[in-house]
C-alpha cells in the first residue's frame, strides 16, 4: 500500500512502524461494494486491538506499555480519499478507551470521543468514509475520560496517513516522522508519578515531558538522502506537552502542508513549530555534499511558566541524523509551485462569533463535564471563534471533527490559508479560527491538546445540531 517504493527502500529504519498493508489481508479482495459503501468506494477493514505488552522502547531494557497490535507507536493506516473504512477495534486493556481519528471529518458517534468509551473486553467497530478533499497526516489515539495522557504515555498512538489520487507530490519520496517522548524509572518501565507528587504536581502544570526522544519509536535514527533529492517529511507531534521547534542543520524546508493537507503553494521556512497534536508536511532539499550528514534538531522554546520551566529547557535536542549517501548528486526535480486550491471561508456568511477563554485548567471558567452542553452551533452555521490564552503558558486549542482555517492571529491576518485542526495559543495571545459545521451533527470535544490539562478538565461540548439549540 506504500505508493512510493524509495520510501520502502529507504534507510529509516521503519522496524517498529508497519503499514495497513500487513493488516489487510488482501485490500482487493474488499473492492467489492458492501452494503453502506457507495458502489465505487474501497473498502478498507482491519482489526486494532489495544492490549498491555512488555517491549523494549530504549535499548537493553523492557517497559511495560499498552500497545496497538503489539506496536509503539501502533500501526500505520494507510487510507485513500474515498476509501469506506471499518475498524474492529477489541479493548484488551484493564480499562475503558476509545479510539480517537484526530483531525478526521466523520460522524460524531465514530470519533472514539469520551463519550463513546470502550469497557475493558470490550469491542467496537469504529466506520467510516473518507472524504475527497481530506488527503493529509492525522493520527489516532484513546481519549477516554480523564485518561488519555496516561494511555498515549503507556504507547498508544499512531499515525493515518490519506492519500488523494491526484497529489500534486506523488513523485517525491515521503518519510513519517511521529515524534513523541517519554520518561523512564530505572529497570526501564515508565515513570508516572502519582499526580501530588513533586514531579506528578509539575507534569500536571508543565503536562508530562520526557527527556527520552523518539522518532517512530527510536531513538535517534537516521534517514538516507542522495545530495541534490527531494524528500516530503510529515511529522506528526504525538507528544503530551512538549512543543517542537524543528531545525534541520544547514538545511531550510519547504511547508507544504500543516494538519488537514497541501497549502495552496509552498512557503520556505528555516524552522517549524509543531505543538502538541499538530501535523506538517515539510520538503527537505538535500543542498549538502554526498557523504556529508545534517542533524533534526528541537530548538529551545519558553512555553512554560516561569515556576515549572524545566531546568534545561533552553538545550536544543537531536532528533535524528540525514545521512547522506556517498553517490553523486542528482538532478533537481522541479517543484509544483501550485499544490492545490483552498477556498476561503465566507466571513460575510459567518452568523455566530464566540468567544473561547483558555486560562490555566480552565475554558471560559469551568471544567470539563461530561453531561453539560458548553456551545450550540447550527448545522451548515459559519462561525468565527476567537480564542484567547489569558495565562503565561502556551495552550495548543484543537476543535474535534471540523477542519477549520485561521483567520489572524492577534490581529494579524494568517499570510497563507490552511485547514487546521489544531492551533497553538501562545501566552496571552489570541487566535480568531472560521470554521463551517457542513455536516455531522452531534456533540464534539474542544480542548487544549496538553494532555494532562485536557484530563483535566480543560475541555468543552460543542453540540452541532439542525436548529443550533
Ligand atoms: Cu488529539 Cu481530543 O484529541
Ligand atoms: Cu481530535
Ligand atoms: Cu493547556
Amino acid at each position: 500500500m506504500f505508493s512510493h517504493p524509495q520510501s520502502l527502500a529507504s534507510k529509516l529504519r521503519l522496524a517498529k512502524l508497519t503499514s495497513l498493508s500487513a493488516l489487510v489481508a488482501s485490500s482487493a479482495a474488499f473492492v467489492v461494494a458492501s452494503g453502506h459503501a457507495r458502489p465505487t468506494a474501497r473498502v478498507v477493514e482491519l482489526t486494532l486491538t489495544a492490549a498491555p505488552s512488555r517491549l523494549s522502547l530504549v535499548p537493553g531494557e523492557s517497559t511495560d506499555v499498552f500497545a496497538y497490535n503489539g506496536q509503539v507507536p501502533g500501526p500505520t493506516l494507510e487510507f485513500r480519499e474515498g476509501d469506506h473504512v471499518v475498524i474492529h477495534f477489541h479493548n484488551d486493556l484493564p480499562e475503558a478507551t476509545t479510539i480517537h481519528w484526530h483531525g478526521l471529518h466523520i460522524p460524531a458517534a465514530m470519533d472514539g470521543s469520551p463519550l463513546e468509551p470502550v469497557k475493558p473486553g470490550g469491542t467496537f467497530d469504529y466506520i467510516f468514509d473518507v472524504l475527497p478533499g481530506s488527503a493529509g497526516t492525522y493520527w489516532y489515539h484513546p481519549h477516554p475520560d480523564r485518561d488519555a495522557g496516561y494511555q498515549v504515555a503507556k504507547g498508544l498512538y499512531g499515525a493515518i496517513i490519506i492519500r488523494a489520487a491526484g497529489d500534486p507530490l506523488a513523485a517525491i519520496p515521503e518519510k513519517l516522522l511521529v515524534l513523541s517522548d517519554n520518561r523512564f524509572l530505572p529497570g526501564g518501565n515508565l515513570d508516572l508519578p502519582p499526580p501530588d507528587s513533586p514531579q506528578g504536581e509539575i507534569d500536571e502544570e508543565n503536562g508530562r515531558e520526557g527527556p527520552v526522544l523518539f522518532v517512530n519509536g527510536q531513538i535517534m535514527p537516521t534517514i538516507s538522502i542522495r545530495s541534490g533529492e527531494v524528500q516530503r517529511w510529515r511529522v506528526v507531534n504525538a507528544s503530551a506537552a512538549r512543543e517542537y521547534r524543528l531545525a534541520l542543520t544547514g538545511h531550510e524546508f519547504l511547508q507544504v502542508g500543516t494538519d488537514g493537507g497541501l497549502f495552496e503553494r509552498p512557503v520556505p521556512v528555516s524552522e517549524m513549530m509543531l505543538a502538541p497534536g499538530e501535523r506538517v508536511e515539510l520538503l527537505v532539499r538535500a543542498t549538502g555534499a554526498p557523504g556529508s550528514r545534517a542533524v533534526l534538531r528541537t530548538m529551545p522554546y519558553d512555553r512554560y511558566v516561569p515556576q515549572t520551566r524545566p531546568a534545561d529547557w533552553n538545550v536544543p535536542r537531536d532528533l535524528l541524523t540525514l545521512q547522506y549517501t556517498g553517490e553523486a548528486p542528482v538532478e533537481p526535480v522541479v517543484l509544483p509551485t501550485r499544490l492545490r486550491a483552498i477556498p476561503a471561508l465566507d466571513t460575510t456568511k459567518v452568523t455566530v462569533r464566540r468567544v473561547i477563554v483558555l486560562s490555566q485548567g480552565l475554558i471560559n471558567g469551568r471544567m470539563m463535564d461530561m453531561h453539560r452542553v458548553d456551545e450550540h452551533a447550527r448545522l451548515g452555521a459559519t462561525e468565527i471563534w476567537q480564542i484567547e490564552n489569558v495565562v503565561g503558558m502556551d495552550h495548543p486549542f484543537h476543535l474535534h471533527g471540523f477542519q477549520f482555517q485561521v483567520l489572524d492571529r492577534n490581529g494579524v491576518p494568517e499570510p497563507f490559508r490552511a485547514w487546521k485542526d489544531m492551533v497553538n495559543v501562545p501566552k496571552h495571545e489570541r487566535v480568531r479560527i472560521i470554521v463551517r459545521f457542513d455536516d455531522y451533527p452531534g456533540k464534539w470535544m474542544y480542548h487544549c491538546h496538553i494532555l494532562t490539562h485536557e484530563d483535566h478538565g480543560m475541555m468543552g461540548i460543542l453540540a452541532v445540531t439542525p436548529t443550533g439549540r
